[in-house]
């Protein structure tokens, strides 16, 4: 069982915490909250207090009468600096729900409450679960300080989309339901090696069980006829994606690659994980943070990708084959470092790789919806997309044009054309999280016509 120290920042999910904190310590997990000023607008400190039997920090100053203990440990003996012991204690630091605001202090480091200054002394590992109006969530600035967390190493488990407080909004930004929180949780203290496949089944489970809620809304499960039970609908299925770009040796340091950072795969594995799907993702040199609660296989080159993925495809229901897999490679890569000296100039001759999905659509089976990603230049490329999709046995593909560089490849935003055998539908530009559930929403249509 863990130390857990809970951050609650400012947001109307701020409710969720409580509920959050009740099945943690119920886990037998050791929970101590801090609060911002503005989140005790929205939950009073007397709750939190009540449930973790610990008092509530929130001020940079505040005297902690526990000095940094959790419950049930002893205090010690003398009166130490607050925003250090308490996180020295922590063995994750969960923020839940993650205000814009507070991301965005996280992200440039500020330390003027108890709260990010808290973050900014924690060594253990920082869980991060945004929550807020969906404007502001896909808003650039936000995405960035996200990005800028991810990359020091944060976890993020994405919010979830479906109704939000403001009346008659609905999009993304729900707080994830706290027993898909405590799921994330377990599976980052659990390790990165066990988090793999005992993280994805427990988080799917969770989600299962406490499918509905709407933020702010008070309503009932019942009500989210549309959004949240739909988008909770993917319990129980299991969803292969690939992700990032493969690198084909040439020496035992140099490579032919591409500019693919896996960004849109990993939106796509967590936009499922976040609908209650049990996701694997391959990954070709990938150095994003990991997904909480995704099996993650690498698989660096095109040889490796086919074989990962001819094993993983077997009990898939959903294959999204976000990958930039290599189409040639060098024919005879050489062992060592290649040296100048030895060359006076050097030619290398590429043979082609095996087309993996195409492989995969010859020999699909009855109830797998697989996706592909077709990267396409100018004009012809609806054309082209349309050929690869009946050429390689496929659902739909997702076209994506690179001769843009404000979307696709290593861009931050997207926008893309999904094509299936019933016609054509255009993702408008968005963050990558945001495109990623409307591909999804696509697949779920397919599946649900089948
Ligand atoms: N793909 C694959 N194996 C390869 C190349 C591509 O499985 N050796 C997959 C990609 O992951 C993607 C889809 O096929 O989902 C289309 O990839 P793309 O690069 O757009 O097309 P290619 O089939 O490689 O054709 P071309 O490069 O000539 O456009």
């Amino acid at each position: 069982m863990s130390r857990i120290l809970l951050g609650v920042s400012g947001g109307i999910a701020a409710y969720k915490a409580l509920e959050l904190v009740r099945l943690a310590t119920g886990a037998g997990h050791s929970v101590r909250v801090i609060q911002t000023p503005s989140s005790r607008r929205f939950v009073g400190q007397a709750s939190f207090e009540a449930l973790t039997g610990a008092p509530v920090l929130t001020g940079e100053f505040d005297h902690d009468p526990f000095r940094g203990a959790f419950p049930g440990e002893q205090p010690p003996a003398h009166e130490p600096i607050g925003h250090l012991e308490i996180v020295a204690k922590a063995e994750l630091l969960l923020i839940a729900p993650a205000s814009a605001n507070t991301i965005a202090k996280l992200a440039h480091g500020h330390a003027e409450s108890m709260l990010s200054t808290a973050a900014l002394a924690a060594r253990c590992p920082l869980l991060l679960a945004p929550a807020m109006n969906a404007a502001m969530y896909e808003h650039p600035a936000t995405q960035a300080n996200l990005d800028l967390l991810r990359a020091r190493g944060a976890h993020v488990i994405e919010p979830e989309s479906g109704r939000l407080a403001s009346k008659g909004e609905e999009g993304v930004g729900r707080l994830p339901e706290p027993a898909a929180l405590l799921a994330a949780c377990e599976a980052i203290l659990a390790g990165a090696a066990g988090a793999g496949a005992a993280g994805a089944g427990g988080a799917a489970g969770a989600r299962a069980a406490s499918a509905g809620g709407a933020d702010g809304s008070g309503a009932a499960a019942g009500a989210e006829a549309t959004a949240g039970s739909a988008r909770q609908s993917w319990a129980g299925m299991k969803v292969l994606v690939t992700a990032g770009g493969t690198r084909e040796p040439i020496d035992g340091v140099r490579f032919v690659g591409n500019t693919s950072t896996g960004r849109m795969g990993l939106a796509l594995a967590e936009a499922a994980q976040a609908r209650g799907a049990q996701v694997s993702v391959i990954a070709a040199n990938v150095s994003l943070p990991k997904p909480a609660g995704v099996r993650w296989i690498d698989a660096p080159t095109a040889a490796q990708m086919k074989s990962a993925c001819e094993r993983e495809i077997q009990d898939a229901d959903v294959l999204l084959m976000a990958a930039a897999i290599a189409d040639f490679r060098p024919a005879s890569p050489v062992d060592g470092k290649i040296k100048k000296r030895q060359t006076e100039s050097l030619t290398l001759q590429l043979e082609p790789t095996a087309d993996v999905l195409a492989g995969l659509g010859a020999a699909r089976r009855p109830g797998q919806t697989l996706v592909g990603f077709a990267a396409e230049h100018g004009e012809q490329g609806l054309a082209h997309a349309r050929a690869k999709l009946s050429e390689k046995h496929l659902d739909a593909i997702v076209l994506n044009d690179i001769s843009r560089s404000d979307i696709g490849f290593a861009a931050a935003e997207n926008e893309v054309t999904v094509i299936a055998a019933d016609g054509e539908r255009t993702i408008a530009k968005a963050s990558k999280r945001a495109v990623a559930e409307g591909i999804l929403d696509a697949v779920q249509r397919l599946r649900a016509a089948t």
